[in-house]
């Protein structure tokens, strides 16, 4: 069996191997611009890009450091390939909504080609086909209803027998010329340019609120400091700012895991997904001029994993008897949200406001999604059309297929709020290991327990400070994991990741039994 010991002790991506990010200063007073930003990640600063490119002065504000979120923990594949969506598309929006749905995630991916190429960035972007592949004979059903669907819409695409791997496959999907590439050298010329072209770069400010009682909107932050602008832009993973959208009552969120593999066996290029469970994500990448495989996969709900280390191990299992290991340098999870009805949320927050916008909702597939949203925010906050806009419309209805789904998971996350404080066995405080975290109950009360390396002791009240659901130990990345909207902490305490603003209370050692 795999041992824990093959894998470094903390998590930490690849990407931050061999890349670093300019730093910036936090916002130190009243600010006035045509276009405030919430959110520093590739749509946030690809946004602020296009918009100081057409002449607009733009504020980018981010609570923690640019790209340090979704970002920088993704597998970087750029591609409209988003694993089966086709055929659901279809028969839930139509034939030309879902091609339109196609063609907006190409012409991403060709945005982002053509940044590169203009700018000479070098970010190994390559083009590779990507695959989708079924092990079993329900998927292979699916597999041919999705290749129907490509065939319906015109996608470059064909149903294969095999793949390049030891995998007993029935069959496999490709999407032709595909790309991948490194997500933070891509973006720092971005940064770059934003700065060249006058817009301003915040770092470690955070926005509360928007005030929206005035003539123009005033994006609030936690130090009191106030943006004065004519449209706000929020791409903060989940929207800081509701706008009586109810987002919280229309996503989940859903981790997954990755590994970074130095290989025995050499990879035949091409990125792979699999369509059963558990998933399995491949791609390659070259930094150093060392190549690691990608292997990711293991998704499940926020919150809600086995001990989320297991997750790294069945990766790890997983990728010795496929590709041979020599060596795991990096690994790391990620957190994204999914919409009611699998389409991104990119436009107006709501129809109570006009000059606020919101794009959310990725799926895991930020990459080409990131640039259909960051043109389509810009189309709208400067009034231009944009053929996509009606696609991903946050303040569409549809009835077919997310009811079903939108009862599954608001009853999930109900439960959770209620199970989370009744239904629970506690682990007494002497019962942990060190480098153990545990619910435990301090005084009557649902507690989070963590003893560090050296026995020292960290207390937290798990009431998640959201909208009060119960967080859970997140022993892979020593997080408390919100289930219900996907909010994680620090094991003592702080917002690692919103939608949560402020910190689980700290329970003082005093209070222990
Ligand atoms: Fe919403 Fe925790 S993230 S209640």
């Amino acid at each position: 069996m795999p041992s824990t010991k093959n894998f470094p002790q903390f998590p930490e991506p690849i990407w931050n191997e061999d890349t670093k990010l300019p730093k910036f200063g936090p916002l130190n007073g009243n600010k006035s611009v045509d276009v405030a930003i919430v959110g520093g990640g590739i749509t946030g600063i690809t946004t602020a890009y296009l918009l100081t490119k057409a002449g607009m002065t733009v504020a980018l504000i981010d609570a923690g450091q640019l790209v340090n979120g979704t970002t920088s923990h993704t597998t970087a594949k750029v591609t409209a390939q988003h694993d089966m969506i086709y055929d659901e598309l279809i028969s839930h929006i139509g034939k030309e909504k879902a091609k339109l749905y196609y063609e907006a995630n190409m012409e991403g991916l060709e945005f982002i080609e053509a940044i590169i190429r203009e700018k000479g960035i070098d970010c190994g972007f390559t083009r590779e086909d990507a695959y989708l592949y079924a092990t079993t004979d329900s998927s292979h059903q699916k597999l041919k209803k999705e290749f129907a669907a490509y065939q319906k819409l015109g996608i470059d695409g064909d149903l294969v027998s095999e793949i390049p791997f030891n995998i007993d496959v029935k069959s496999a999907l490709v999407m032709r010329n595909q790309a991948q590439f490194h997500p933070l050298k891509y973006l720092i010329p971005l940064i770059q340019d934003i700065q060249a072209s006058g817009g301003s770069i915040y770092e470690n400010t955070t926005a509360i609120d928007i005030q929206t009682n005035t003539s123009q909107p005033v994006v609030v932050t936690k130090q009191g400091w106030k943006i004065t602008c004519n449209a706000v832009v929020t791409s903060s993973h989940f929207p800081f700012f509701d706008g009586r959208g109810f987002y919280f009552t229309r996503m989940h969120a859903e981790k997954s895991y990755v590994l970074a593999v130095k290989a025995e066996k050499e990879y035949p290029g091409g990125m792979y997904l699999c369509v059963d469970q558990p998933t399995r994500s491949l791609r390659y990448t070259t930094i150093n001029g060392e190549t690691y495989i990608l292997v990711g996969g293991e998704s499940h709900k926020t919150g809600q994993g086995i001990n989320t280390i297991k997750h790294y191990e069945a990766l790890q299992e997983w990728a010795q008897s496929t590709l041979g290991i020599k060596q795991i340098p990096y690994r790391w999870s990620t957190q994204d949200l999914i919409t009611i009805d699998n389409i991104p949320y990119i436009g107006r927050i709501s129809s109570k406001h006009d000059n606020i916008y919101v794009a959310t909702g990725y799926r895991k597939w930020g990459m080409t999604t990131s640039a259909v949203a960051a043109k389509l925010l810009t189309n709208l906050v400067m009034k231009q059309d944009n053929r996509f806009k009606d696609v991903f419309t946050p303040s569409r209805f549809l009835a077919d297929p997310s009811v079903k789904d939108f009862i599954v998971q608001n009853t999930d996350v109900a439960g959770h709020f209620i199970t989370g404080k009744l239904g629970m066995k506690y682990k007494k405080i002497d019962e942990l290991s060190n480098d153990e975290g545990a619910v435990v109950k301090v005084k009557g009360e649902r507690t989070g327990a963590y003893k560090d390396k050296n026995g020292y002791l960290h207390l937290v009240d798990t009431t998640c400070t959201h909208l009060g659901c119960e967080c859970e130990w997140n022993s892979g990345d020593r997080t408390w994991d919100c289930p219900c909207h996907g909010s994680r902490f620090s094991y003592e305490g702080d917002v690692v990741e919103g939608p949560a603003e402020m910190p689980l209370k700290k329970v003082s050692l005093d209070q222990q039994p």
